[in-house]
């Protein structure tokens, strides 16, 4: 069992990517890292590397996409821990970019299941572990495509990204949170996006063939400033790593 001052953190999807560097991150402030990964090896992988480097993490097996796979990392996390401080929705997909006029809803369902249904999936079933917790804190892991101020400003390069499933994911994502932190105020449900809407950047890594600008690093800011929110710190908003972003 966890120690009573030890932080804990549940983070989807993070065998690579923004969800590896906030496992490392949060790893080098001395939490507790429950590392879900949907695939055991590359979970391995991913947690030996921070092990080796002094961290204190646990691998989760777990698909967003599967109840099954779920209640199965509960099962598991409930071993190490009775409470659960943070939980990061992390992972995501951008499914096949197809043009709105060949989506048909088998495709939309496929990148639903995993960003929407999926941090409902995991955070419904966690919602125990979390009402244990202090000072409970939910990051949902969105994307500037998810906002409407953002997708309808012609400014924006996503004005012209002709797609319907990822973008309209994240926008689903973001009122569901919306809708949590309204109905569970002890609770914190933050959105944070990992590029600079404003700067129109986004961060480097395979989902977007690393033709983003920013680091995982800097990518991560946003969801590490959501997830080490303090006992005051707000709920139901939506940041990018320099402010407040438009819904
Ligand atoms: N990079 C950016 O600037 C950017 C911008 C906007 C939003 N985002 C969001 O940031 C989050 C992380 O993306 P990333 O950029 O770090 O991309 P990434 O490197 O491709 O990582 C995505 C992660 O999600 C996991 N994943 C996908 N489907 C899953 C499922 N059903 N169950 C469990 N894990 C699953 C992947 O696992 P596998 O390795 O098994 O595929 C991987 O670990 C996503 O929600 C993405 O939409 C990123």
């Amino acid at each position: 069992m966890t120690n009573a001052k030890q932080t804990t953190v549940l983070i989807t999807g993070a065998n690579k990517g923004l969800g590896l560097e906030a496992a490392r991150r949060l790893g080098e402030e001395g939490w507790l890292v429950f590392l879900g990964s949907r695939d055991e090896r590359r979970g391995r992988a991913a947690a030996d590397q921070l092990t080796a480097a002094g961290a204190n993490v646990v691998l989760v097996p777990l698909d967003v996409a599967s109840d099954t796979s779920v209640a199965d990392a509960l099962r598991l996390v409930r071993e190490h821990t009775d409470r659960l401080d943070v939980l990061i929705n992390n992972a995501g997909t951008p499914g096949h970019f197809v043009a709105p006029a060949d989506a048909t809803a088998d495709e939309i369902h496929g990148v639903y299941d995993t960003n929407v249904y999926g941090p409902i999936r995991v955070t419904h079933a966690f919602l125990p572990l979390l009402q244990a917790a202090d000072n409970p804190r939910v990051v949902m892991v969105s994307s500037a495509g998810g906002s409407f101020s953002v997708v309808t400003d012609p400014q924006q390069p996503v004005s012209t990204m002709h797609e319907l499933a990822y973008s309209s994911s994240k926008a689903a994502l973001n009122m569901v949170t919306v809708r949590y932190a309204q109905a569970l105020p002890h609770i914190k449900f933050n959105v944070a996006t990992p590029g600079e809407v404003a700067n129109r950047t986004f961060a480097a890594t395979d989902m977007n063939n690393h033709t983003g600008q920013l680091t995982v690093t800097e990518g991560t800011d946003s969801i590490l400033g959501l997830a080490t929110l303090d006992a005051d710190g707000p709920t139901g908003i939506f940041v990018d790593r320099l402010g407040p972003v438009g819904w």
